[in-house]
């Protein structure tokens, strides 16, 4: 990667605590992490969508959708997961900054990448979201037929068969998403929210 010189940081005049304040709420990125299948997407959308509709300005930045464009030059490597969650990273950076409440679905498999991201934030301003939901559940749905095409070896470095996941030790918001329905995720999300004083 080329290196960029002799830049220098420009200060904007009107600050991310004067977008909160206009917006009336705070903001934070809710990073949704877990398996393919696992319900990251649905949930996320959902949460996003209960957001919108109580006047919070929101955002969903979605694995699959950020792929066809942003990071269409990256592939499922290590190396390049890895550069596109930190591009993600950056991205939702930006948008907390711009006083919104996002949400992020990407697997983010790797436990080193998430806690690279964590570090650009404020305390308090990235909540790690766990979808948690067995491999053979994820596998029994799979929506896009990926993991039945993994084990035909038809995809390689497929998470969960042959590319590792590595679960969150400490997130701050766990969601059993074979047991709970998507209400109740996005309640227990939603309350968090409430209970941090986000809104
Ligand atoms: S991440 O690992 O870099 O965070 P990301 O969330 O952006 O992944 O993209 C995952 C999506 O890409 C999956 O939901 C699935 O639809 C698709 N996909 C295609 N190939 C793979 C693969 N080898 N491993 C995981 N997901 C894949």
């Amino acid at each position: 990667m080329t290196q960029s010189t002799n830049i220098t940081w420009h200060e904007t005049t009107i600050t991310k605590n004067d977008r909160r304040s206009q917006n009336g709420h705070g903001s934070c990125t809710l990073w949704f992490t877990g398996l393919s299948g696992s319900g990251k997407s649905t949930i996320a959308n959902a949460v996003s969508n209960e957001l919108f509709r109580l006047g919070i300005n929101e955002y969903v930045l979605d694995g699959d959708n950020i792929r066809h464009g942003l990071n269409k030059d990256l592939g499922f490597s290590e190396h390049d997961r890895t550069e596109n969650i930190r591009r993600i990273g950056e991205v939702a950076k930006l948008f907390v900054d711009s006083g919104k409440v996002i949400t992020t679905a990407f697997i983010s498999p790797f436990r080193s990448d998430r806690d690279q991201v964590r570090e650009l934030f404020e305390e308090g301003e990235f909540i790690e979201v766990f979808v948690d939901c067995p491999i053979e559940v994820c596998e029994q749905r799979d929506p896009k037929q990926l993991y039945a095409k993994a084990r035909r070896g038809e995809i390689k470095d497929f998470t969960g068969i042959d590319s590792p996941y590595e679960a969150p030790e400490k997130p701050e918001i766990t969601l059993r998403s074979d047991l709970l329905s998507v209400e109740e995720a996005v309640g227990q999300v939603i309350a968090y929210l409430r209970e941090k004083n986000i809104f």
